[in-house]
């Protein structure tokens, strides 16, 4: 189908976008009904095939049918099917089928959400999506927040309101104190932020990956000794590496003490709040000043999902807020909110739709339920990898992750040999000095089927190294 032209070919008409939007409908239903029989990685040759696509500046138009064709059977398939249920590697996410087409309401109305007054609706929907997450992690009513693009932009825009509330202008003297398991996106907006990496204190953990919260109180002491100012403590809850929660009410305490404050990354562990099962581990999360959330993750969203909280939403503004005279004014009542006056960014996508619309059309329950079952597979999983002769389970898993490794044997290899088979696909990790695979079950497509899967083709790869 080549677009009709028009007199404006970029504005077509009524059948047109009709046919537009039913030709990549089709397309993509068939993709999605696909997913589990995809190979969970397709990605032989896709770095050759990638340059092969580097061309010019198109002059011409090309027909519709055949783009699609290029995206669908040549392009997509090239790579990880990180939507689909065999997707057990980093962290996972899914990707909910509703948030696409709100992607598809949100980008075709294309309203304005960086300043309340441009769209007030449609502000307050995106505002309530990070009430609602608020409630999920135990804040108050001064609480606040904004949905942002992931985990490292959230990370990001934490230490910036961090940063300003407890140091102002000068703060190069300034340290801040993790486990060693935190997940890296937390150095770089450091470094991003403005502080020598030198300044992020890397906090030895327990045998369970835990930070070692007395070793943290020691490090904090010997830094004031030596004339810095400790400003901020970082707890993770569910570490990228195990799925490990810190303690966060130890932490709470330490940096109440110390007068610091206190951020926690949740981006993949803190919508497990959602589970009776999973709530007591996080306790201490509701007094931190600052959490991340990804609804890319836990939430089942499609990437480009994430979320900060902040207990005091004052300290956000207070460390983003900046006016210019051709901007509409900004809301006085605090409950009114202009993005652009609490985050880095002005223009935005209107990323609050993805996340508001699922959730008003299912309610919170089938993602609780789903979480929950992710919880069960997880148990089941370790379980069936200890009835595997020589093989550790390297931590208890506490959240929906487990770490395994077979004892005197290459991980690496049997990691290759496990995934070859192309059911599913996990990913390893260092821990110490030691490789270890893990698996990671967040999908909302990942059910018992697959972990069984998974758990024949640990069992084949070991059974061909061993
Ligand atoms: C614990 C944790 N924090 C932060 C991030 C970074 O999030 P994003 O990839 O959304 O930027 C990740 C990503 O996996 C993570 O697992």
């Amino acid at each position: 189908m080549r677009l009709r032209m028009t007199k404006y070919p970029l504005e077509p008409d009524v059948e047109e976008m009709r046919r537009l939007i039913e030709a990549a409908t089709e397309r993509i239903v068939e993709h999605v009904q696909s997913l589990p029989s995809q190979p969970a990685a397709n990605v032989e040759g896709a770095t050759e095939f990638a340059r092969t696509l580097i061309e010019p500046l198109p002059k011409n138009g090309e027909s519709f049918d055949k783009l699609l064709d290029f995206l669908f059977d040549e392009a997509i398939p090239r790579s990880f099917t990180t939507p689909g249920p065999g997707y057990l590697a980093y962290i996972p996410g899914g990707g909910i089928f509703p948030a696409a087409v709100a992607d598809l309401i949100a980008t075709a109305v294309n309203r304005y959400v960086g300043v309340f007054a441009a769209a007030p609706a449609l502000a307050q929907l995106e505002a309530n999506v990070v009430r609602w997450f608020c409630e999920i992690v135990g804040y108050g009513k001064k609480s606040g927040g904004l949905l942002t693009t992931g985990g490292s932009m959230s990370n990001f825009i934490a230490l910036v309101t961090a940063r300003k509330a407890q140091l102002g202008d000068d703060f190069s003297r300034g340290t801040m104190y993790a486990g060693n398991q935190i997940h890296y996106s937390f150095q770089k907006a450091a470094s991003l932020v403005g502080f020598p990496l030198s300044n992020v204190r890397e906090i030895d953990c327990d045998e369970n990956f835990r930070v070692r919260v007395d070793a943290m109180e020691e490090a904090i002491a010997r830094d004031r000794a030596d004339g810095f100012t400790p400003f901020l403590i970082a707890g993770s809850a569910g570490t990228v590496g195990t799925g490990a929660v810190d303690d966060l009410t130890a932490l709470a305490n330490l940096a109440d003490r110390e007068n610091m404050w206190f951020h926690v990354d949740g981006a993949y562990g803190a919508f497990f709040m959602l589970t009776e099962r999973r709530r007591a581990a996080m306790r201490g999360i509701e007094r931190a000043d600052s959490i991340v959330l990804d609804p890319h993750k836990t939430l089942f969203h499609p990437y480009g999902t994430g979320a900060l909280v902040v207990k005091n939403a004052a300290q956000l503004r207070d460390a983003h807020s900046m006016h210019a005279s051709y901007l509409p004014q900004f809301q006085q009542e605090e409950e009114l909110i202009d993005f652009a006056e609490i985050s880095p960014e002005l223009s935005r996508d209107f990323r609050g739709l993805r996340v508001w619309l699922p959730l008003k059309m299912f309610g919170i329950e089938p993602f609780r339920e789903l979480l929950d079952e992710k919880l069960d597979l997880t148990r089941w999983a370790t379980e069936e990898l200890r009835k595997i002769k020589g093989m550790e389970i390297v931590a208890e898993p506490q959240l929906s992750l487990v770490a395994f490794q077979l004892s005197k044997h290459d991980n690496r290899n049997l990691l290759e040999r496990i995934n070859r088979r192309k059911r599913v696909m996990l990913t390893g990790t260092m821990l110490g000095t030691e490789f270890v695979i893990r698996i990671c079950v967040v999908s909302h497509r990942t059910h018992m089927d697959r972990m069984q899967m998974c758990i024949e083709d640990i069992r084949a790869a070991v059974a061909e190294v061993t």
